[in-house]
This record gives C-alpha cells, sequence and structure tokens, in this order.
C-alpha cells in the first residue's frame, strides 16, 4: 500500500533531506519530492502545487519563518512541517504563530510520518469545512437577495410571549403599506390590522385579535392597509424553532391574493348569473333572474331594469324591485346615462336616491350598443369591487337580453314564413276573392296581434273603396264603409300609396266621419295600407285596436308584406278569367323575408358577420362562371341564403358547443339537411331551392350525408355551394376552433379533390380566386 505524495524539502543538507524522504517512504508513501535550498528555487518549487512542505529551520540566506511567510502569501492552503536541529521553544512557538502546521526535531524522525498523515487529514478536513462554510454563505445571501427581491412577504416571526417580527422584507411596504420598521417597533400593529380571517370574504368585521394568527398555515386575511383600503392576503407558514413555546419562531411567506380574489367572486357572479339565465330563454322571463341574482350579491335594497326601445330614444322601467318597484313601467329621464350615451356607471343619480345611501347605474352595452341599464340602490356604500361585479352581471344580462331578442324574432319570423306560406296556399287554391280575403284577415288579425282588420275594393269607375271583409267587428256597421278616394284617413292612404296611421282616434276627423263604427267598437288606434299590385291601387287594407299600438320596424314590415299578398289577391281575382297571374310581388316579398331570415340565422349561429351573404354571393359567381343559367340562379341564391336552416332544428347546446362533437350530438347535427328539407319542401314557393340545403353536405366520393349520394348524382349547385361553404366555415372562427390561414385553407381544399369536392368544379373555384386576387390583390382575405 502506498499514498502518492508531491512533497517538496527545503534544506540544505542532502543527508537530511535523504533522511526525511527515506523515513516517508518507510511508512508507505509514494513520493514525488523536490528538493530545494534557497528562496529562489523554493519560489519556483510552489508552482508545483506541493502537498506539504517539509522546512529545515535554519538555511543559509533563508530560514523556516522567511518560508512560512511566502508560503501564507502563495499558497496558504499547503501545510508546513519544519523540520530543526536544535530544541527551542521560542523558535517553536514562532513557527506555529506564523502558521506552520508541526514543528519536529532532526533526530526524533520517527515522529514524522505520523505528524504528515495528520497534517494531510487536517488539510482534508479544512477544505471539506471551508466547502461547507462557503455554502452556507452563498445559501444565506442567495436568501437575503430573495427575500429582499420577493414579490411576497417573507417573514421570520417569534411566538410565545414575546411575539414579534424578527424579519419581514421589503415587500411588506407595497403590500401593507407599512415599513418593515414599523412592524418591528408595534407588535400589534399585525393583528390590528385584520379585518377577517378564514375562507369566508364575507363583508362583516370579524378580527381574529392575536397575533398568532401568523402561525396558520394556508389561512386568507382581509387586511387593511395603511391608506385604508382592503386587501386579501393568503399565508403559507413553517414552525422553525423547537423547544419551549417562549423560543418557537415561525417563518413564511405572505401572498396579496386580492385581485384573484376578486376575479373568483366576479367569476363566481357571473356563472350563477349565466347559468340562472340559461334556464330563462325570453326576455321577461330573464329580467327578474337578473334583479334577483343583483339583490343577492350586493344586498340591494332596490333594483331596477330598463330597456331602450327599438327606436333607442327612449327608455322603459322593465322590471323594478323594493324601494323603486313601483317604476315598473315608467320612462326613464334623459338625466341618466345610458340615455345620455355614457356607457359608465354613473353614481347616484338624482331622481333614483329614495334615502339610500348609494345608487349605482351601470348601462347594459352588447355589441357597442346601449340595449338598457341595471339600477342597483344599498344601504351601505357600494365598494369598488362590488362595481365590478355589477358590471360584469350587466354585462352578461346585456348578451343574454340580446340573445333572447334574436331568439324572439327567429320564432316570430318563423310564424311569418309560415303565415306567408298559409296564404300562398289560399291565393292559388281558392280564386273566390271573399274565401280568400277572409283567409287572409284572418291572418292579419292573429299575426299582427290586432283586434280588427278589413280589406276596402276600389271600385275603379266610382273612385270610392267600399268594404269587402272583415275580421274581429262586434257590429256590423263596418259593413257601410265607403268613402272617395282621398278622402278619410283609408282615402288618403290609397290616394297617396302610403300607411297611414292615426295613433289616436279619439283626437282625430275619423272619429267623427265614422262615428257610427267607432263609438260602438271602442277602437283607439287605427292604420290604413294601401293595396298595390303592379302599381295599381286596388284597395286598402284596415287594421283597427282597442287600446294603443306601439308598433316596431319589424310589424310595420310585415304590415307592409301582408299588404302585398292581399293586393295580389285581389289582383287574382280579378284576372281569374285566362290571363296570366303573376308571382313577381309576391317572390319579392317573401325574398325580403328570406334575407331577413338568414341575418338572424347567422346570429344565432354566431357566425362572422355576413358569412351567409358572402357565401351565397361567392356561389353565385362560381356557379356563373360555370355557366348556369338565370333562372336557376335564383334558386341558387335563396338556397345559398337559407343553406343552414336545417340548423334551426339544432339545440344551442350542441350548435354553440366549444369543442368537438359527441358520436350522440353528431348524431343530431348530421340532421340539419333533412330538418332543411322537411322545413322547406312545405313551402311551394321554396321547394326549388331546396337542393343546397338538402344535399350540400353530401361528398363527390359518397361519404357524405344525409343520403351518401356520388358524384353527379348530387345536384350541381350543391356541389358547387360545398366548395364555398367549407373555404368560407375554415377561414372563418367557430365555437370549435380558430380560423384557419387562407394558404391552409387552400391546401385543404385542394387536397380533397375527387374525395370531398368535384374536380371540375373545385378548379374553377381556385382558379376563380386566383384571378380575383390578380385584379384585387386584397379580395382573397378581408
Ligand atoms: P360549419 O362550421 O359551417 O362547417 C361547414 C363544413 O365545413 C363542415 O361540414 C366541414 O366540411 C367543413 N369544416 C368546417 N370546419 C372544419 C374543420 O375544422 N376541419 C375540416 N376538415 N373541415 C371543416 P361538416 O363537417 O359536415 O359539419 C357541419 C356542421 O356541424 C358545421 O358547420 C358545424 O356547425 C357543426 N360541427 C362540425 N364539427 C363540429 C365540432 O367539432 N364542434 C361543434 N360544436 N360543431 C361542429
Ligand atoms: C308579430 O308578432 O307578428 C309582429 C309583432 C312584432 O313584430 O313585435
Ligand atoms: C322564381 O323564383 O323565379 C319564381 C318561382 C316562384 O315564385 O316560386
Ligand atoms: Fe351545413
Ligand atoms: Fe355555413
Amino acid at each position: 500500500m502506498s499514498i502518492p505524495l508531491r512533497l517538496l524539502i527545503v534544506e540544505d543538507s542532502s543527508d537530511d533531506a535523504e533522511l526525511l524522504e527515506r523515513e516517508l517512504r518507510r511508512s508507505g508513501y509514494d513520493l514525488a519530492a523536490t528538493r530545494v535550498r534557497d528562496e529562489e528555487h523554493f519560489l519556483i518549487a510552489l508552482q508545483n502545487r506541493p502537498e506539504i512542505v517539509l522546512m529545515d529551520y535554519c538555511l543559509p540566506g533563508f530560514d523556516a519563518l522567511k518560508g512560512l511567510s511566502i508560503l501564507k502569501q502563495r499558497s496558504p492552503e499547503t501545510p508546513c512541517i519544519v523540520v530543526s536541529g536544535t530544541v527551542n521553544d521560542e523558535t517553536a512557538m514562532q513557527c506555529i504563530h506564523q502558521g506552520a502546521a508541526d514543528y519536529l526535531l532532526k533526530d526524533r524522525l520517527a515522529r514524522l510520518s505520523t505528524a504528515v498523515d495528520r497534517v494531510i487529514r487536517e488539510k482534508e478536513a479544512g477544505k471539506e469545512k471551508r466547502k461547507t462554510e462557503l455554502a452556507l454563505q452563498e445559501s444565506e445571501e442567495q436568501f437575503l437577495r430573495l427575500a429582499e427581491n420577493a414579490e411576497d412577504i417573507i417573514f421570520r416571526y417569534r411566538l410565545g410571549k414575546d411575539q414579534k417580527f424578527l424579519y419581514l422584507n421589503p415587500s411588506v411596504k407595497k403590500i401593507t403599506g407599512y415599513t418593515s420598521e414599523e412592524f418591528y417597533s408595534r407588535p400589534q400593529l399585525w393583528s390590528e390590522r385584520i379585518l377577517s380571517t378564514g375562507k369566508d370574504p364575507g363583508r362583516e368585521n370579524g378580527t381574529d385579535g392575536t397575533g398568532s394568527s401568523l402561525s396558520r398555515s394556508g389561512s386568507k386575511i382581509r387586511f387593511l392597509r395603511k391608506d385604508g383600503k382592503t386587501v386579501w392576503l393568503e399565508q403559507r407558514v413553517v414552525q422553525v424553532g423547537i423547544g419551549s413555546p417562549e423560543k418557537q419562531t415561525v417563518e413564511g411567506i405572505i401572498r396579496d391574493i386580492t385581485e384573484r380574489e376578486q376575479r373568483d367572486r366576479e367569476l363566481n357572479a357571473v356563472v350563477s348569473v349565466a347559468s340562472a339565465m340559461r334556464s330563462a330563454p325570453t326576455r321577461s322571463e330573464i329580467y327578474p333572474v337578473i334583479l334577483q341574482q343583483l339583490k343577492d350579491l350586493l344586498k340591494a335594497e332596490g333594483t331596477a331594469l330598463a330597456m331602450k326601445d327599438l327606436l333607442g330614444d327612449d327608455m322603459v322601467v322593465e322590471l323594478a324591485t323594493g324601494v323603486w318597484a313601483d317604476r315598473k313601467g315608467k320612462h326613464v329621464g334623459q338625466d341618466f346615462p345610458a340615455s345620455a350615451g355614457i356607457n359608465q356607471p354613473v353614481r347616484n343619480a338624482k331622481d333614483w336616491m329614495n334615502g339610500l345611501a348609494d345608487v349605482v347605474c351601470v348601462p347594459m352595452v352588447s355589441q357597442g350598443q346601449t340595449i338598457g341599464a341595471l339600477w342597483v340602490g344599498c344601504n351601505n356604500e357600494i365598494n369598488e369591487e362590488e362595481l365590478r361585479i355589477l358590471t360584469a352581471v350587466a354585462d352578461i344580462a346585456a348578451n343574454a337580453l340580446r340573445r333572447a331578442a334574436l331568439h324572439e324574432q327567429t320564432q316570430r319570423r318563423l310564424q311569418h314564413i309560415t303565415a306567408l306560406r298559409a296564404i300562398d296556399m289560399a291565393i292559388t287554391s281558392s280564386l273566390d276573392l271573399r274565401v280568400t280575403l277572409n283567409f287572409f284577415l284572418d291572418q292579419v288579425t292573429i299575426r299582427l296581434g290586432i283586434h280588427a282588420a278589413s280589406v276596402l275594393l276600389l271600385d275603379p269607375r266610382t273612385q270610392t273603396l267600399q268594404f269587402a271583409a272583415g275580421r274581429g267587428f262586434h257590429s256590423p256597421a263596418v259593413h257601410q264603409t265607403k268613402v272617395r278616394l282621398g278622402e278619410g284617413v283609408a282615402g288618403r292612404a290609397a290616394l297617396e300609396r302610403r300607411l297611414v296611421s292615426v295613433p289616436d282616434l279619439a283626437k282625430s276627423d275619423e272619429a267623427f266621419r265614422r262615428a257610427p263604427l267607432l263609438t260602438e267598437e271602442g277602437f283607439v288606434s287605427y292604420f290604413a295600407a294601401p293595396l298595390v299590385s303592379k302599381g295599381q291601387v286596388k284597395g286598402v287594407l284596415e287594421i283597427f285596436n282597442r287600446a294603443p299600438l306601439e308598433p316596431d320596424n319589424e310589424w310595420l314590415e310585415f304590415l307592409d308584406t301582408l299588404a302585398v299578398q292581399a293586393a295580389i289577391a285581389i289582383d287574382n281575382a280579378s284576372l281569374f278569367e285566362g290571363l296570366q297571374k303573376s308571382n313577381l310581388d309576391l317572390a319579392m316579398a317573401y325574398d325580403a323575408t328570406i334575407e331577413g331570415w338568414s341575418r338572424a340565422l347567422d346570429l344565432r349561429d354566431r357566425e362572422t358577420e355576413g358569412h351567409t351573404i358572402r357565401v351565397t354571393e361567392m356561389t353565385l359567381r362560381l356557379a356563373r362562371t360555370m355557366g348556369v343559367g338565370e333562372d336557376e340562379l335564383v334558386q341558387i341564391r335563396r338556397g345559398a341564403l337559407l343553406h343552414d336552416i336545417g340548423k334551426m332544428g339544432i339545440p344551442d347546446n350542441i350548435l354553440l358547443k366549444p369543442g368537438p362533437l359527441s358520436d350522440e350530438e353528431w348524431e343530431t347535427m348530421r340532421r340539419h339537411p333533412e330538418y332543411a328539407y322537411e322545413l322547406l319542401s312545405l313551402v311551394n314557393y321554396l321547394r326549388p331551392a331546396l337542393l343546397i340545403p338538402y344535399c350540400h353536405h353530401e361528398k363527390w366520393d359518397g361519404s357524405g350525408y344525409p343520403r351518401g349520394l356520388r358524384e353527379e348524382a348530387i345536384p350541381l349547385s350543391a356541389r358547387i355551394f360545398a366548395v364555398v361553404d367549407v373555404w368560407d366555415a375554415l377561414r372563418s372562427e367557430r365555437p370549435y376552433r380558430k380560423a384557419w390561414p387562407e394558404v391552409k385553407v387552400r391546401d385543404y381544399l385542394r387536397g380533397e379533390t375527387g374525395k370531398h369536392f368535384d374536380p371540375q368544379v373545385l378548379n374553377m373555384f381556385l382558379s376563380m380566386l386566383e384571378q380575383e386576387e390578380t385584379f384585387s390583390p386584397a379580395a382573397g382575405r378581408e
């Protein structure tokens, strides 16, 4: 067993040096020894980093004390044993003092190997210790660096009788407003500022009262900052001192979770409001849900909700509770934010105080438009946090109400088209004018929601309007109606060919002119719509109501559509002898309805604005390029507009699902072309337009649905439409995925040639896109 050792001997006597080496070899060292005898060579030899130096005490021109001081400077870790020929306590002491590891006598060299062993062991141990010390020092520095820069509060706290902070990092100032020094000098300060602890972020003041709140991990604290604001804190604590309670200390981290807490609370409020609204499909069902939620969330004494009317220049309270209960149905004055066009919450509007401590009004804004407003009144001050919750609720409410309005509108349009279809059938199946008109008036009274209606026909020879049919009258007085063109309201409507309305009959000439009719019937409001067909006045449709009527645009449009129908019916009847009937006006009336309807569909599907119109235009262009004739284009246009009408039958939770569909949901979704078929085949006029809605998901290779048609068996219009639909669908954002970039879309389309798409149609489409880009580089993107 030999231990390698790099040794440096400083000795003028070769014999002595020989002796030293031999002694060490004998003890089992495998020496690599260097001998020097003067300072110059000593310095050079040190560069070889000897593990140990043996140094003669006395050398000519050099001595151990000098050697030791050089060693201390150049290589302080290298131990040195001084070897001397004489005994002298004082020199020995001097050498040890200068850093010698040991001192030996030349005649006692038996001790040498023991001394070297020990010195080497000590040197190793010293190295370890220094490493540990260094590491410790480094980690302390690191801790301090971390603590001093940390966002969170980091602290050390002494428990027991003399409770106080032993350390607090600078973040405490930012989070609490107090400096570390303030907490050090006032041990009670921390507990004094605690408003409440625990999980419940309630409003009540509950003080834990003891500093020992600092010993609990994971607790939430509501803390009153120096500036009077409150923050939410959460602490994590570890116990460090063990032993008697007096000596116990804890260390921990305190985090400012105010933002998170507020977000959580808002989120909870939002989730509960949204889920409550989901079960309320119509506006009138949503109003009470919103107000109940506000009352619960803010402990309000009064709540109110007002909606703007369609024209947007008036606002009416739809529902109110508590101190404002009697405001329901009242108009809201101009002094209030939303009607003044301000989209910000407003505090303490004058008319609304009712002795309350604080009142806030927030507008409900959906898609940039103010649709109404919410009021909340409390007996205490409404704080910032509550204001934010209120704003969040107003946002959801606005969107829910808008969606409900659209839904109601879609339902109404569906009723409209059903009515049109029934009328259409009446026109074509019966040319008996009286039957037709009676049926027509049934529809008018039901669909317009009015009490009575009549049709007056123009006798071209006498230029008078005479009663032809009526619905909803209590007395037969109306049968006597006979007015000259230009006379009275009906006469004026016919002469001027425009809708004339009388909101309050009692205040008009009409009351006198038609007294026998009006006094008995109790009518309040009245409309006269001219019946015009092919540019000729055929008569007047009269609308009577026993209560005030405040029709919206849609109602007025529908009235107009009905008037066209009636005119056509009258025209048909008078032309029935061999004359060709024209459906032109009727077709126009239908088309207006279809467009409105497809817009409503887009909105429900949350399609990008104008998606349907865009797809329709693109389809028409492609069809034209492919040589489709004008007659067919008319049908293609209608078919494209209504292509996804079958999605009316798909529930929201599937249609708007923000992710992939389950097998079962997909089963339902795949039925939308059949729904379209069922719906549209009922309407004669729309039957030729069915091909696209029914066949737009068939695929060239036969793998599509609903019928799995192949190649040419798929109607050309549907093959054309399919390409455009997928192109536009992929470029648009969907609830279940993001929009694709144009390049990816085209690559995808190309890859589907002969599989999903008719190769010829696809080629045409792609070159059409390219051509359009050549002429207008922005055309492909928008
Ligand atoms: P849509 O969103 O108007 O898509 C029309 C057609 O474009 C789709 O018909 C499909 O051929 C193509 N398309 C749309 N998005 C993608 C896509 O991300 N990847 C690929 N490869 N093709 C796409 P399809 O597949 O018969 O779907 C019909 C309708 O079913 C869709 O109309 C959409 O309303 C609904 N739908 C389809 N997949 C999902 C889904 O994962 N989640 C939800 N919520 N709805 C879906
Ligand atoms: C209708 O329901 O037919 C018209 C009434 C309206 O649009 O509000
Ligand atoms: C047309 O769409 O060109 C007329 C067919 C119809 O009115 O049903
Ligand atoms: Fe579809
Ligand atoms: Fe579509």
